[in-house]
């Protein structure tokens, strides 16, 4: 940024060797009379001047040692930079970026500093895998858990001591036995709740916490007279998906206790980016108020459940009423308390560990269930392949019944590892919408000057420089018509590859990393892949879902999100039950 700045200066000085002589603010008045002239006069100079500087770099720069620096993309403002074309339409600006820079990398600057665009896959890797003293993203993750979940600032001393040791803990959500302990507590949920993905139940006591969030009603199909539930399908499956996958980190009691828990938690999604600017709670922007509330309520309750949780594991205490299952808390929560007394971390300091825990397992893949839903649900062609693909391994059986209303049918075998190596197409779809709903951006800060060498694509370096941002942008990959083609086209098996006379094939994520990678990669992507696939599975078996009223499916619009896109578009669908009318 130091460079840049200095750049400017000298440019100025050369056009305007007197400008500094002529500064007094009395003689520059009297020269242009009014005020305002003077200053439009003046910021249209210093646009010029600023675009000139900036545009120097457009080709990019040869540097003493041979590596060139990444092209700089010319601005207009000084200091704020791009943030107008990012605040004004960021995924129009950097895509036609990615037509104007062909070789992975571009520059832009943000308040002076310079961050790094790449989205070259072979460049990407490169950034991925350096050591976090060239490349660091764990400062980043510090800062966040410092000022977005809340980790108290004085502690953060103990939070680096306790680092390795939190780290070592995540073997519970990557590896055997744990992560298999995990998928079979969240299957078991699925199969004691998939039939009551909609109860159609009118009273809202009687509802379940998924249908109270997404004004569920019951409704009559006109052209057949048959009964069939109306809900907006966002918070359905991304609630039915929360309120049933969490407790097998965190365990029963706690959602059974908060079932109002994730509400907040949206909420404070919703304003993440702005929290994580730092502006304090008292700045008049009601997402953010909304969320630091939301923030403080969360944080309670998560006290609350590690006072009992340090009474029941460390004083073999009763923990009282509300806390009578704390057994079945998952492995890595229960992981995490040794580290804690070891480190001797405050209450506070171990709900916001948790808080971010929480954050991380929701805010990606309940919504990505929900593209995925929507995805396989506009195509009725696709739905039944899926569906014929999926019937091994998902198999309902009719309860027998004397009673004149039939009861509902159960999820008997459910097989998450024959859905998650044998369906080829449904995994192929999961990755489809990984490529497509999802626009993460992994962030590293570059503490030293090192030349990126990326494989493919030219395969020159790029020398980076210690104090620049590096940012991937894997959606600019992902998206990137040199790689995919149609790429603003979902298409379920375009990730089924067919090897030697594999007929059945096979799919695999290939170039593109949603789950970022090197040390700070997502650290649940096992667990979400498999989620992904139970959900899905469990739902596309047991319901058929359809716009209400008919017709055809309206694909909702992406809404920015941190990394899987959100949505603003309230789908109202009718669902109905599936095998109870075969
Ligand atoms: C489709 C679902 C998901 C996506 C797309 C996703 C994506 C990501 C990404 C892009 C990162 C940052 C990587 C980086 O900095 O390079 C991340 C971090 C993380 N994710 Fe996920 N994630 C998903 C699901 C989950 C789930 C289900 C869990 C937990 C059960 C989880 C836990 C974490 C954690 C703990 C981190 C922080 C890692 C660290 O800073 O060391 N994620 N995730
Ligand atoms: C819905 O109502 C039925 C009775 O009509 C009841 O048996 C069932 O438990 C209710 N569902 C929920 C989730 O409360
Ligand atoms: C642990 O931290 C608390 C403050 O949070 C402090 O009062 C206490 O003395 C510390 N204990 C040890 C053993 O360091
Ligand atoms: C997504 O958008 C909806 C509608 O604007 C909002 O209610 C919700 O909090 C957002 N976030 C998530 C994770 O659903």
């Amino acid at each position: 940024m130091e460079r840049l700045d200095q750049s400017e200066r000298s440019v100025l000085d050369d056009l305007y060797p007197n400008a500094h002589a002529s500064t007094a603010p009395g003689s520059l008045h009297a020269y242009f009379g009014s005020p305002t002239a003077l200053l439009a006069i003046g910021l249209i100079l210093l646009l010029l001047v600023t675009r000139a500087a900036s545009s120097r770099n457009a080709v990019a720069s040869k540097t003493s040692e041979d590596a060139k620096s990444p092209p700089a993309v010319p601005y207009w403002l000084p200091l704020i930079g791009h943030m107008p074309n990012m605040a004004y339409d960021a995924d129009g600006f950097v895509k036609n970026l990615r037509s104007r820079f062909p070789s992975g990398v571009f520059s832009l600057n943000f308040f002076g500093g310079r961050h790094n665009i790449l989205y070259g896959p072979g460049l990407a890797t490169a950034l991925l895998n350096q050591k976090q003293h060239i490349a660091n993203s764990e400062e980043v993750s510090r800062r966040l858990l410092n000022v977005i979940f809340g980790f108290p600032k004085s502690e953060l001393h103990k939070y680096d001591e306790g680092l390795p040791d939190m780290m070592a803990c995540y073997k519970h959500l990557l590896s055997e036995p744990s992560l298999s302990d995990l998928v079979k507590q969240t299957a078991r949920r699925i199969q004691g709740t998939i039939v009551d993905l909609v109860t159609g139940n009118e009273s809202l006591v009687d509802q379940t916490p998924w249908e109270k969030t997404s004004n569920t009603y019951l409704a009559t199909d006109e052209r057949s007279g048959e009964p069939v539930v109306e809900a907006s399908l966002l918070p359905l499956i991304r609630d039915y998906a929360a309120q049933t996958a969490n407790p097998s980190l965190i365990g029963s009691d706690f959602f059974a206790n908060y079932p109002n828990f994730l509400d907040d938690l949206w909420v404070f999604d919703r304003a993440f980016l702005l929290l994580a600017t730092g502006l304090p709670r008292w700045i008049p922007i009601p997402a953010l108020t909304k969320a630091h509330l939301a923030r403080r309520r969360m944080l309670a309750k998560l006290e609350i459940f590690h006072e009992a949780m340090e009474k029941h594991y460390e004083n073999g205490e009763d923990a009282g009423t509300n806390w009578g299952s704390l057994d079945d808390v998952g492995s890595l929560v229960k992981a995490r308390m040794a580290v804690y007394r070891k480190h001797n971390w405050s209450i506070r300091g171990r709900a916001a560990t948790e808080l971010s825990l929480l954050w991380a397992a929701n805010a990606n893949s309940d919504t990505l269930i929900f593209w995925m839903i929507n995805r396989i649900y506009a195509d009725k062609t696709l739905l039944e392949k899926i569906r014929k693909e999926i019937a091994p391994y998902v198999v309902f059986v009719e309860m027998p019944s004397d009673l004149p209303i039939a009861e509902p049918p159960r999820l008997e075998r459910f097989d998450v590892d024959g859905l998650s190596n044998n369906c080829p197409l449904l995994k192929s779809s999961y990755i489809e919408s990984l490529r497509l709903d999802a626009a993460p951006w992994s962030f590293r800060v570059i503490k030293e000057d090192f030349v990126l060498q990326g494989r493919g694509e030219g395969a020159e370096g790029w020398r980076l420089r210690k104090g620049d941002c590096a940012h991937i942008a894997h959606d600019l990959h992902s998206t990137d018509p040199k790689y995919f083609d149609d790429p603003m086209v979902w298409r379920a098996d375009r990730h089924v590859k067919y090897e030697n006379d594999d007929k059945h094939g096979a799919a695999d994520m290939g170039s593109i990393r949603p789950y970022g990678g090197g040390a700070s990669m997502c650290k649940g992507r096992a667990f979400a892949f498999k989620q992904s696939m139970m959900y899905t599975a469990a739902i596309v078996a047991m319901w058929d879902i359809e716009p209400a009223g008919g017709g055809p499916w309206k694909m909702p619009r992406h809404k920015k999100s941190t990394g899987v896109y959100n949505t603003s578009d309230d789908t109202r669908v009718w669902v109905k039950a599936r095998l109870l009318s075969e």
